[in-house]
Formats: C-alpha cells, structure tokens, sequence
C-alpha cells in the first residue's frame, strides 16, 4: 500500500499544498480578517458585516452586525442567475421515479409553503419539527422555515413516538411537518401514526401539516392536521425572506452525548451557512454543472449541510436519495451515480462495508464514469476500505476525502481538500481553514509532534455550536469543561510525523453504530423501562459492517421471569423509546454488574468482556464482588 495518494484532481478554488498552507496560516492567525472576507466575497448579505468573532469561545458569535437569509443564499440568488438549473434531482426508492427541480421552481415550492406556514401563523423564531421522509417535501420545509427565520428541528424519520415526544417537548414546537407515510427499501414508515402517537402526551403542538405521499388512510383531527397540498394550493408564488441577524438561530438538531437525553444542538444563521458553503466548495472542489451526491438523510447533520445548505450556498445540484443501499440489491448506489452522472458522491464507511461484504459482482452493472471525488463522514474508516473505495469504486481515478466531523461543529474540520491534500488511507488529514485541532492528554496536558490522544479543537470556527437549546450551561459542561479554554470533541485522535489526523473513534459513552451517534446511557434509560429489569449497562462491541454493535448487560429483577420473552420484549422497548437504529446487538442477563466498592459500575471492565479481550481485565481487585467478573465472561451472550 502506498504511503501517499497523490492527488491528480484540478481543484478550481485552490492551487496546491503550499497556497493551502497560506491561506491556513492566515485563518488561524488573524480569524476575524479572514472569515469576514470569505463571508463577504461568498455569501449574499442584506446588510453586510464589520465584525468578525466575538473571542468568546464558550458564548461565540461570528458576524455579528450582519444581515442576510440562508434561504435567499441557497435558492433566489441563483434563481435571478441560472433560473433553469437543476437545484435537487430526486431519486425515490425505485429506479423509475425521478424527479428534477430547478431554483425557479425551487423557489416557486419553498415560497408557497412559507405563504403557507405563515398564513397558519408561523413566525421568525418558532421551533418548526420536520419528521419526513426523503421526499422534496422535506427540503421544501426545511428552506420554507429558513425563509420565514423560523427555527427547524428535523427529527430522523427512523425515530419513534416517544423520541419525537421529547424533541417536540424540549424545543417547545408549535408545529409539525410530517407525511402520511415514507417509504425506504419497499418498506412503508408510518410517519403520521408515530407523530398522532407522539402528541397524545404533549400540548404545545397546534397544527400539523401532513405531504399526502403515499394516500394511505391516516386519522385526522380536522382541529389540528392540515393537509400540505390545500395548503400551498392558495398561496402566492413568491415569499419575501426574513431579514435576519447572522446571529439569529436557523436549527436545533438533537444529538447523542454520554449523559442524560439527547441534546438540542443550536445553530445560528451566518456562521453556520459560511461553514457550509466554504467546506463544500473547497473540500469536494465544487464547480458548475457538478452533480453531488450525499447518502445521508436529511434528520442527520450530514444531510442538512451536504444534502441542503452547502451545495445549495453554492448553486450546485444536489442529488436526494429516498431509497437504501441494499435495495433491490447492492448495485444500487452505483447505479443511481451511472443513471444521474453523479460527479462527487459522499457516503458513510458502514454502507461501503456492506458493499464491501455483498460482493464485487455487484459494481458490475455501472460503469461509474462520472465519479470524480468521493467522500466519506460518519465513523473512521479502515484503510482496506479506503482501498476498496479508491480501487474498486473510483478505479483508482478518483479523489478519496475522509472528512472529520460533528453535528456541534456544524460543517466539516479535518479532511483533506480534494486535488490539494495528499491522501493516506485512513487518515482525515489536515485541519480546514480556521480550524486548530490539538491533542491532550487525561490530565489536560498538550501533546506535540507525533501523539495520541484526546481531540480538542483551540480556537472558534464560524459553524461552531452555539449553545444546547435552552440549556447553555449544559454546553458548556458538556463541550467547554473537560479542558481549559478548549473544545473536546469526545473523540480519541493520533498525529503521525507529517501532523495529519487519524480520528480513532469516541471515548466518552458515545456509540457509534452504523454511523450513527447512540449514547450508551440512552439506551441504558429504555432498557430499564422494562419492567422486568432492574438495572443495566450497555457498552459498544467491534462490529465488522455496522463498526460498532450495542451488547446490554442486564440484570432482571427476578432472575426466573421469563427470560426468553423479555429477550424480545427489551429489544421492543428499545425500538419503542428511541428507534429501531438503537436496538442492542445482544442482551447477557447477569446477577450483578462489576461495581466499585462505592457503587460505579466499570464499564471499562463490561467493554473489555462484551469484546472478548479477556486477557488484558487489568486491576479488578477494586470491585466489591471481583467473582462477578468469571461469572459474566462464563455466561457471555
Ligand atoms: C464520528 C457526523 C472518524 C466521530 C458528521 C464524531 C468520524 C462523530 C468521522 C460525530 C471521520 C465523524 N472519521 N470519525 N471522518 N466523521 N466521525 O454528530 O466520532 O452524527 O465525534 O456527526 O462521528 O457524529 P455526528
């Protein structure tokens, strides 16, 4: 394997390593001239910005006296220049179904449902929650509320009731967009069930808007569901955007931490959008008439800044899938880039694995000639699928980035910029503009040159997370805590001898299956639920396809109840507080957990168990009971 990648790609916004590494050091060292700059020169602003940063880390603000809309940026400018352009090409779960829109009709689509929203009273600031399936619909919404500087909370169309239930309730959400139903792999979601479900234990809600998508019967409460279609139908064609300040929130998306529920990640309108819009264009090397391609789903970071408000910023067009990777079959994903001439195509490490595990037979259909460059986000990926990626894929022609990323962060960190950054396999690289990542050790101590260790980043970038919705002091437990004057990203990272970045994976109680973020204590809280079990522990076990796999220690209240029932009934009940996505792996019913004398449970201990790395326990001699430890390796699931 070679050590460098070359790249070969001619990226139109940069020159080579050395013009990067100018323009680096220029947006670490003077931030303020630099961003405000960029600011100007890429966004479209109403009223444009003197102020860079606040240099106020934990209560950031970027651009502070500046005007603008992230709707107006990614749909009207490009509508007066290129009203013809293909702003979404949609691709429902079959083949046949597709769909082009261009930013004419764009903005035609998101301005009647704006009229729409604002004729049942939606104002700048209300929480909008989006619970949709990958439908143009959904982006519609999305950018509807953006016009309106209405505040959207997208809830991943996989989430149950009870999930959406707490979102709802945590953001205060007045008003929901959902549809009847979605459809993903040929299967049916029942989206307007779950969110009927859900709002029968809340009241903040006033109105739903239902997308009649599939013309599935629902029930409908004629006080509050209105119908999407009726809805836009009486609406003028043109919506003026809000005027907002840069400062002004845009969305609150839940995420997954070590402790308690998930949190409500809160961005703000100028500095995320410039986040966006930069790490599109520089890191894919975006430029006119490219086709993007962005697997993920719109209830995810990645789908709101690489599905929506990056390319959109950048007048690309953006290409949304409904379906899965795996159906019909495996050839899908290739076939969907030979079908749409898919330039760049971004997808998680865990779907490449799965292709990876169906078999090469299945990239013989496409020729995927188009592909230029090809991204990865979600979880570290392995160098021998990196290869895979660059070889089978790409035919060894394309550009592959890695990049390092996180919903606080709003758009990407680490990765390199394609046709600039030498590649090595595995590695995500080197820091984007204004981004300066360190490592520490457990004590806080700064680790230079070659090291491992825990990944902060120093200094504000534009995107970074403003606050946790309604709970400021909770980001800054969370975020600005662990480490003086530093962001801890949760995640563990190696520095190799040329300073690139190798993310390791998180070490804090944060899962990551199949790419998505499940915390530990999350799932711990559903399990308990049950009311046959006492207590809990979940920890994640190495995973082949999904990387990693949830394995629940479970200790029952009566050890006879019926186990194998409540084998299933646990897993049910995990599936019904937070989603199918959270479900464990395995279950091990135990006695006792390994507790310390004062009552901790050793989670370092139940990893090292769950994962078959018995040799290496390391000190048990602290626990109350130490014979528990022979006991749950004897019993393993
Ligand atoms: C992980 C997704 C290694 C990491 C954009 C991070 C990665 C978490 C990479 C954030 C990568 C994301 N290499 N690990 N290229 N990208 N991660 O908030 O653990 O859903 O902390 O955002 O995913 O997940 P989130």
């Amino acid at each position: 394997m070679k050590n460098f990648e070359k790249p070969k790609f001619n990226n139109p916004h940069l020159e080579d390593l050395d013009s990067y590494n100018r323009q680096y050091l220029e947006s670490i060292n003077s931030p303020d001239n630099f961003f405000l700059n960029k600011a100007i020169e890429n966004l479209d602003w109403f009223v444009e910005p003197t102020l860079g940063f606040n240099n106020n880390f934990k209560n950031a603000s970027w651009f502070e006296d500046g005007i603008l809309n992230i709707a107006y940026n990614c749909i009207d400018r490009y509508a007066k220049k290129n009203p013809e352009r293909k702003a979404i090409i949609w691709q429902g779960d079959e083949r046949l179904q597709t769909k082009a829109i261009t930013y004419k009709e764009l903005l035609e689509n998101v301005s009647i449902l704006a009229n729409g929203l604002k004729a049942i009273g939606v104002k700048k600031g209300d929480r909008v929650c989006i619970y949709m399936p990958m439908i143009l619909e959904a982006a519609y919404s999305m950018l509807a509320c953006m016009r309106l500087g209405a505040v959207h909370s997208v809830v991943f169309g996989g989430f149950s009731p009870e999930a959406i239930r707490s979102r709802i309730d945590d953001a205060d959400c007045r008003y929901v967009i959902t549809a009847d139903e979605g459809i993903r792999g040929g299967k049916r979601v029942p989206l307007k069930k779950n969110v009927d479900i859900a709002l029968e234990e809340t009241n903040s809600v006033e109105k739903v808007i239902v997308k009649r998508y599939t013309g599935t019967e629902t029930n409908w409460d004629s006080s509050r569901d209105i119908c999407y279609d009726d809805l836009v139908s009486k609406q003028e064609k043109f919506c003026e955007c809000v005027h907002l300040k840069a400062e002004d929130p845009s969305f609150i998306l839940y995420t997954s931490g070590s402790t308690g529920k998930p949190k409500g990640v809160m961005h703000t309108t100028g500095g995320y959008l410039l986040g966006a819009h930069l790490t599109f264009k520089y890191i894919f090397g975006y430029q006119e008439n490219k086709i993007f391609w962005c697997t993920a789903d719109v209830g995810w970071i990645t789908g709101h800044t690489y599905i929506l408000y990056g390319p959109l910023s950048n007048g690309a067009t953006t290409l949304m899938f409904e379906g899965v990777p795996s159906y019909p079959d495996a050839s899908r994903f290739w076939q969907v880039c030979d079908d749409h001439k898919v330039n760049i195509f971004y997808t998680a490490p865990t779907a490449i694995r799965a292709l990876i595990a169906a078999g090469e037979k299945y990239l013989e259909s496409s020729s995927r000639n188009s592909l230029e460059i090809l991204g990865t986000v979600g979880e570290p990926i392995n160098p021998e699928v990196w290869q895979w990626y660059f070889e089978k894929v790409g035919k060894s022609s394309c550009e592959v980035v890695d990049t390092w990323w996180q919903t606080e962060t709003g758009s990407v960190l680490i990765s390199p910029i394609a046709g600039v950054t030498p590649t090595k396999p595995g590695s995500a690289t080197l820091p984007f503009f204004g981004v300066i990542p360190s490592l520490v050790d457990a004590d806080g101590k700064t680790l230079e040159g070659e090291a491992k260790g825990n990944l902060c980043i120093d200094q504000s970038w534009p995107s970074q997370i403003r606050t946790v919705y309604g709970d400021h002091h909770r980001m800054i437990e969370t975020y600005f805590s662990t480490y003086k004057e530093r962001y801890f990203t949760g995640d563990g990272a190696r520095r190799d001898k040329d300073g690139y970045y190798w993310v390791t994976g998180r070490v804090d109680d944060v899962l990551n299956v199949s790419g998505h973020r499940i915390g530990t204590a999350e799932v711990e809280s559903a399990i308990v639920e049950h009311k046959n079990v006492a207590e809990a522990a979940v920890v994640g076990i190495d995973h082949d396809i999904k990387g990693q796999a949830i394995y629940a220690f479970v200790i029952l209240k009566k050890i006879e109840a019926g186990q194998a029932n409540t084998y299933e009934e646990i897993i049910e009940q995990v599936s019904l507080s937070i989603g199918k996505i959270a479900k464990p792996e395995h279950i091990q019913f135990v006695r006792d957990l390994p507790k310390t004398r004062s009552g901790k449970i050793m989670r370092r201990i139940l990893r090292k168990i769950a994962n078959n790395n018995t040799d290496e326990l390391g000190d048990i001699t602290t626990l109350a009971d130490p014979t528990i430890v022979d006991e749950l390796i004897k019993g393993k699931a």
